[in-house]
């Protein structure tokens, strides 16, 4: 891989932490909050999935609140102030310790960065904002704008188109194998940041598996010869 022209990170599981909604909160959601938080998350891409392939597009805030109500109910709790609660706290979720070091590290390289996500612009901005990247992150782009989610072909092709940059300049970061695997599969050099040490999968599509985004990006600079873009 030649030094790439643009870093580009997914944003849920990847920059942000998705369960940190429900630890806020976890007092009041009771003995149930950890599955009340994975329940919600693989319930808000699977709704992203079969929304897709049904055609049947509704935008990721409405997907994350369908999640949420699906995962409150199945956990018997009924509270419209917590399910308030939780929602506010997703707009404002931690950012992983990496974050910071690994876009300012690309920035040294003189490599661009990105955030590339279903979530909807004002989303990105609000987790941006709050977690203080907005100013270390050149650019987003939202699948929001061609109403199609990950791992369509297609929202990765535009998102090339939206950073100007061919997909083998490209390097992204994302935490979901699927996701990583739907960008190796597109052309892109892709890190699978798999945090949480799930079993591999995926192989097939070239996914390169790496346990941080430190370590991404120590991978990058070992790069020979490692000498800054000036581009
Ligand atoms: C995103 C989801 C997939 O941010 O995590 O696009």
């Amino acid at each position: 891989m030649p030094l790439p022209v643009i870093a580009v990170f997914d944003a849920y599981g990847t920059l942000f932490d998705v369960h940190s909604a429900v630890r806020r909160v976890a007092g009041s959601v009771g003995a149930d909050a950890g599955r009340v938080s994975v329940l919600w998350r693989d319930k808000q891409l699977e709704y992203s999935w079969t929304r897709s392939l049904m055609g049947r597009y509704a935008d990721f805030w409405q997907v994350t609140e369908d999640a949420l109500d699906y995962a409150l109910a199945t956990c018997g709790v009924d509270n419209t102030k917590l399910r308030g609660a939780l929602l506010a706290a997703y707009r404002i979720l931690d950012a992983y310790p990496d974050v910071r070091t690994a876009l300012t590290g690309y920035h040294d390289l003189g490599v661009r960065t990105a955030v590339f996500s279903n979530a909807t612009p004002s989303m990105l901005h609000d987790a941006l904002v709050s977690a203080g990247l907005d100013e270390i992150v050149d650019t987003t782009f939202s699948t929001d704008t061609l109403r199609r989610y990950k791992p369509e072909p297609e929202v990765y092709a535009q998102a090339c188109k939206a950073f100007s940059a061919k997909p083998e300049t490209i390097v992204f970061h994302s935490s979901n194998a699927w996701d990583a695997a739907g960008a190796a599969s597109f052309g892109w050099y892709s890190f699978w940041i798999n945090r949480a040490h799930h079993a591999p999968e995926y192989a097939w599509a070239g996914p390169n598996e790496c346990p941080s985004l430190d370590t991404a990006l120590a991978r990058v600079r070992a790069i020979d010869p490692p000498k800054k873009r000036t581009d």
